[in-house]
C-alpha cells in the first residue's frame, strides 16, 4: 500500500550519518526507511496524496460517515479540492471508499470545499458544502443528497438542481463565506437553523463573526438579521460549529452552555468558547468575556485545525475529529507521496467539575487496539531523574500515567518562576523548582539524542497562586532542520486533592497529549531520524525543588487498525 517515491538524490538505505552531512550541506536529509515509518499505525490516513478539513461527520444506518478534504493529484492544497469519503463500524478501523463528491460544477469547479451532514429525523441526509465557483475568489454554499439512501455507505450524492443555494450577503467578502454546519431544529418558528463564519473588515477591526440562516426546506435560506458573536481582531472563522453541551451549574434548571467554535484562518489554530445562547435575540454571550472566542481555550495547543463535531446517536455522544497537519518541508512530503493525518476521535463533554472548560478524550473505542500493558506503581523520580520503562516497541503506544509532586516542597515554594509559558519558556531543559517532570517519548536510547518530552510544570502565576502547564516539547524531537519544532501546551486547571494525570498517544509521527481528563491537549507532528528505530520511553523528573512519585503509570501497546485504503482516485462512482 506504502508506495514511497524514492527521488533521484536518495538512496534506499541511506545511513543516518551521511544524511545528516547531507543535510549540513543543505541536501536533503531523508532516507526511504524515516518516511515510511512516518505513516501513522491506528490514525486515519489516506494512501497518498493531501488530506486536510474533515467534514460531514455522521451516522448512518450503522455506519460513521468521515469526509475529508482531498486533492487527488498533489500532496499540497490545491484549486479543485474534493471530498474523500472514508467508512468505519468503530470509529478505529476505517476504509475508505471512492472520492464522494468532485469539483464538476461551475459553482464548485474551482473546490468542494467543507460542509456538514444534517441527518433529518425521518433519515433524509441532506449534505451542504462551500463551492469555490468558477468566478475566482466567490464562495457559495450547496446542497447535495444521497443517490440512493438506502445504501448504507451512501457512495453517490446527487447535487441539486437549485444550486447554489446561498450567496454572501452585502457587506461580506465573497471569498470569506464558507464551512456551513450542521443545521438544527428551532420549534419556536419551525425551521431549520445554520452558522456561517466570515470576517468584517469593515470598520478597519477585522472581526471575526458568525452568521445565522433559517430554512424550512434546505434549499431557501433566509440570513437572520444581526451577527450570532462577533471578536475583533480575530480574523477569518472558518469551519465553525455550535452545540450544547450542558448547564451551567449542577443545578439541573441552570442555564444550558452552548460552545461556539471556530477555526481562525489567520493563525490556523480551533478555539472555542462556552456561553449562552439567546434564540429570540439571535445572540450568544460567552460566560467569560476573557475567554471569548479566538482569544482564550483551543480545543488543541498543537497541529490540529479544520475540526468538526457530530452527536453520535448511537453512544449518545458529542465526537469531535480534526486533521494533523504536516510540519516537514513540501518537498519531503511529495518524496512521501501523502499529507496529513486525522485525528483519533475524541468524545466532547463539558468538565462537571469545573464548568468553565471542555473535556476532550480519545474515544473509548480506540481502547480495543490495547495489546500488552508495561504496568508500574509508586515509582520516586528524584530531581533530576530519568528512567527507562522497558517495552517490545515505543512506536504505538496509549500511555497513562498519574504524578504526586511532593508536599513539603510544594508547600516550601515561595520564589518566583512567574507567568510560566510553555512555548516561551524553553521546553524541558528549562529546570524550575517543581517542574519539568513527565515523559519521554520516541527517544532515543543516548538520552542526548532525539526525543520528545511530555511534562507538566508548576510555577507561580502572576495572580501568586499555583498554576500547572501542560507542555509538549518537540525541540529535540528530531535532528532534522528542515521541519518545524516548537514547543506548545497551555495551563490546565488542577482542583485541590487532585493527581497530574496525563494520557499520551503515540503513533509513529504523531503524538497526542491529553492532560487531566481531557481539561487541555495537545498534538504534534514528529520526525526523528534516529530515535525512530529505538523509540523508547522514560518517566523524567528534571524539577529542581521536588521528588515526583509516578503513582501510577499503565503503557499499552497499541495494534494496527488495519484502515482498508482503496485508491481514492477511483472516480467510477461518482455521478
Ligand atoms: C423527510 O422530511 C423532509 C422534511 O420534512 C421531507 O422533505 C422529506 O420528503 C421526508 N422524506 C421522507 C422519505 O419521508
Ligand atoms: C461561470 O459559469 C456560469 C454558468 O455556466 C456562467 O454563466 C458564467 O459566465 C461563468 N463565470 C465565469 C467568470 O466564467
Ligand atoms: C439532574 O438530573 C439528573 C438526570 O435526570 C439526575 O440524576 C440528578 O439527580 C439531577 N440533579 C439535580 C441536582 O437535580
Ligand atoms: C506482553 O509483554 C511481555 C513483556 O515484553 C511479554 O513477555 C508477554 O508475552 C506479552 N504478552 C502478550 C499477550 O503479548
Ligand atoms: C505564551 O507565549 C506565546 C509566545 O510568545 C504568546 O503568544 C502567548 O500569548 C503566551 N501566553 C500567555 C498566556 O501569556
Ligand atoms: C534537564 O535539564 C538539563 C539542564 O538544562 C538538561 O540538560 C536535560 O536535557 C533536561 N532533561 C530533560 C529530560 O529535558
Amino acid at each position: 500500500m506504502v508506495v514511497v517515491v524514492v527521488g533521484a538524490t536518495l538512496l534506499a538505505g541511506f545511513r543516518v550519518d551521511q544524511a545528516v552531512d547531507e543535510e549540513a550541506a543543505g541536501g536533503f536529509p531523508w532516507s526511504n526507511e524515516m518516511l515510511q515509518w512516518q505513516r501513522s499505525g491506528y490514525h486515519f490516513q489516506t494512501a497518498k496524496n493531501y488530506m486536510s478539513g474533515t467534514s460531514g461527520l455522521m451516522y448512518y444506518r450503522g455506519w460513521y460517515h468521515m469526509f475529508f478534504q482531498y486533492n487527488p493529484v498533489g500532496t499540497d492544497w490545491d484549486d479543485g479540492m474534493e471530498w474523500g469519503h472514508a467508512v468505519s463500524r468503530n470509529l478505529v478501523q476505517w476504509r475508505t471508499l471512492p472520492i464522494a463528491m468532485v469539483a464538476d460544477q461551475w459553482y464548485d469547479i474551482l473546490g468542494v470545499l467543507s460542509g456538514s451532514m444534517t441527518v433529518l429525523p425521518n433519515g433524509t441526509v441532506i449534505m451542504i458544502y462551500t463551492g469555490a465557483t468558477n468566478a475566482s475568489a466567490v464562495e457559495v454554499q450547496c446542497i447535495a443528497t444521497p443517490a440512493d439512501p438506502t445504501d448504507p455507505l451512501l457512495r453517490r450524492w446527487t447535487k441539486h438542481p437549485a444550486n447554489p443555494v446561498i450567496w454572501s450577503p452585502p457587506g461580506v467578502g465573497t471569498k470569506d463565506f464558507r464551512d456551513p454546519m450542521t443545521a438544527w431544529y428551532d420549534e419556536s418558528d419551525d425551521t431549520w437553523r445554520t452558522l456561517l463564519g466570515s470576517k468584517d473588515d469593515n470598520n478597519g477591526h477585522h472581526d471575526g463573526i458568525a452568521m445565522m440562516y433559517k430554512t424550512k426546506d434546505f434549499l431557501n435560506y433566509e440570513l437572520i438579521p444581526g451577527i450570532l458573536h462577533r471578536v475583533e481582531r480575530t480574523g477569518e472563522w472558518e469551519c465553525i460549529d455550535f452545540y450544547p453541551v450542558g448547564r451551567r451549574t449542577s443545578d439541573n434548571s441552570s442555564e444550558m452552555l452552548h460552545v461556539l467554535k471556530a477555526s481562525m484562518d489567520d493563525e490556523r489554530h480551533d478555539y472555542y468558547s462556552l456561553g449562552t445562547y439567546d434564540s429570540a435575540a439571535n445572540r450568544w454571550t460567552p460566560i467569560d468575556p476573557e475567554l471569548d472566542l479566538g482569544i482564550g481555550l483551543r480545543y488543541d495547543w498543537g497541529k490540529f485545525y479544520a475540526s468538526t463535531s457530530f452527536y453520535d446517536p448511537a453512544k449518545k455522544r458529542r465526537v469531535l475529529m480534526g486533521y494533523v497537519g504536516e510540519v516537514d518541508s513540501k518537498r519531503a512530503d511529495v518524496v512521501k507521496g501523502w499529507a496529513s493525518i486525522q485525528s483519533v476521535p475524541r468524545t466532547i463533554a463539558l468538565d462537571e467539575k469545573t464548568r468553565t472548560n471542555l473535556l476532550l478524550w480519545p474515544v473509548e473505542e480506540i481502547e480495543t487496539l490495547r495489546l500488552n500493558a508495561t504496568e508500574l506503581s509508586d515509582v520516586t523520580l528524584n530531581t533530576g531523574s530519568v528512567i527507562h520503562i522497558p517495552l517490545r516497541q515505543g512506536t504505538q503506544l496509549d500511555i497513562e500515567a498519574t504524578f504526586h509532586l511532593d508536599a513539603s516542597a510544594v508547600a516550601a515554594l515561595n520564589e518566583a518562576d512567574v507567568g510560566y509559558n510553555c512555548s516561551s519558556s524553553g521546553g524541558a531543559v528549562n529546570r524550575g523548582a517543581l517542574g519539568p517532570f513527565g515523559l519521554l517519548v520516541l527517544a532515543a536510547g543516548d538520552r542526548r539524542g532525539e526525543q520528545t518530552a511530555v511534562y507538566f510544570y508548576v510555577s507561580r502565576g502572576l495572580d501568586g497562586g499555583l498554576h500547572t502547564s501542560f507542555c509538549q516539547d518537540e525541540l529535540r524531537s528530531s535532528r532534522a532542520k528542515d521541519v518545524t519544532k516548537r514547543v506548545i501546551g497551555s495551563t490546565v486547571p488542577v482542583l485541590d486533592g487532585e493527581a497530574f494525570s496525563m494520557r499520551v498517544l503515540v503513533d509513529h509521527s504523531i503524538v497526542q497529549g491529553f492532560a487531566m481528563g481531557g481539561r487541555t491537549t495537545m498534538t504534534s507532528r514528529v520526525y526523528p531520524m534516529e530515535a525512530y528505530q529505538e523509540a523508547k520511553v522514560y518517566l523524567f523528573n528534571n524539577a529542581t525543588g521536588a521528588s515526583v512519585t509516578a503513582e501510577r503509570l499503565v503503557v499499552h501497546e497499541m495494534d494496527s487498525a488495519h484502515n482498508q485504503l482503496s485508491n481514492m482516485d477511483d472516480h467510477s462512482y461518482v455521478q
